[in-house]
């Protein structure tokens, strides 16, 4: 096969779609800013949600909402379904969550993010029936050597091995949550340290698949829609993620066979989003391990955004500086 040549490589369609994106993230982020630490998790969303599809029609794609804000009777913008764009220029499924998080930027927490992912259309799993996903991530050591149906011990003596660390090294990123007591128990007892996240498993993620963080591996329940954002991020960085539906009653997994998922099933890397042209784009909403959050001093606003797309395999992150006067 021919190597692709620089002219070929940047005349790809959608090779800036993720730079333009980030001006989406960007200003959801803004808008959030003023909620940061005010007790209001739906005005801090209700912020991000307009400012982020304000900023999306601005773009140049044919954009089809895969995982949004819900239903179109229960909200009245991004959800799943819409068309958003321009209406020109590649043709994608998208999914956002103007902030992952609204509960820690409501307490003025840590690790809130405003997120898009971006894949070619008709790639995406839409999992919207089922709430929540049973997910285990790590980095490329973890392909083909931690799988979700092996013991918890097992994987992380598997992921030691291929990291060539002492068990004692590996940190399991997990939400601190009730149901994830149990789990805790068990990293504990394999002799794994845990990094417990209050909120936000994109980030948790994230952080396991990337180089130079202190987490090997995320681990538990998390939210459905956050498991194929997070999938079009690992794909990105050429880590391994897997996801196992986790209806919360009969009911849901009823809806979730009818809307055509298999349950009790194990989604890797490609069924999550099927397409190897994947395209994820976060902001800080409040400072994190990943991206620093919105600062706001004086006359100027400033973001930290983290740009991954998977055929180059590159991670860009944009400082960007805002004029306040322009934000008004
Ligand atoms: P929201 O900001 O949309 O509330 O999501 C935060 C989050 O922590 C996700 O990152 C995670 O996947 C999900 O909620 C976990 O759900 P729950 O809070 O019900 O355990």
């Amino acid at each position: 096969m021919s190597q692709p040549t620089t002219e070929s490589l940047y005349l790809q369609p959608g090779r800036n779609l993720a730079l333009e994106l980030v001006r989406a993230t960007e200003a959801a982020a803004i808008r959030a800013e003023p909620y940061i630490g005010r007790g209001d998790k739906l005005g801090a969303d209700g912020a991000a949600v307009d400012a982020m599809r304000a900023f999306l029609g601005t773009v140049n794609f044919d954009g089809t909402v895969v995982i949004g804000e819900g239903e179109k009777d229960e909200a009245p913008m991004l959800f799943n379904g819409e068309r958003v764009g321009n209406g020109q220029g590649p043709a994608v499924d998208i999914a956002v969550d103007p902030i992952d998080g609204t509960s820690l930027t409501a307490a003025g927490r840590q690790n809130a993010l405003s997120v898009i992912a971006v894949a070619d259309r008709g790639s995406m799993l839409d999992a919207s029936t089922v709430f929540y996903m049973d997910k285990i991530v790590t980095g490329p050591e973890g392909i083909g050597v931690v799988d979700i149906r092996q013991s918890v011990a097992e994987n992380i003596q598997a992921l030691a091995q291929a990291k060539k660390v002492p068990v004692s090294d590996i940190t399991v990123a997990v939400l601190d949550r009730p149901r994830h007591e149990g789990l805790i128990e068990e990293i504990r007892a394999a002799g794994a340290g845990t990094r417990l996240m209050l909120d936000g498993d994109v980030a948790g993620g994230i952080n396991a698949a990337r180089y130079g963080t202190r987490i090997d591996m995320c681990l538990g329940t998390g939210g459905s829609p956050e498991g194929i954002v997070t999938a079009c991020a690992i794909k990105a960085l050429g880590g391994h993620i897997q996801g196992r539906l986790h209806p919360r009653d009969d009911a849901e997994r009823q809806r979730g066979i009818e809307a055509g998922l298999k349950m009790d099933y194990v989604y890797g890397a490609d069924e999550l989003v099927r397409s190897d042209n994947t395209f994820f784009v976060a902001t800080g909403v409040t400072d994190g391990g990943l991206v620093a959050g919105v600062q706001h001093r004086g006359p100027i606003i400033r973001t930290e955004s983290i740009v991954l797309r998977s055929k180059s395999g590159t991670i860009r992150r944009i400082v960007a500086d805002h004029l306040v006067e322009k934000w008004r």
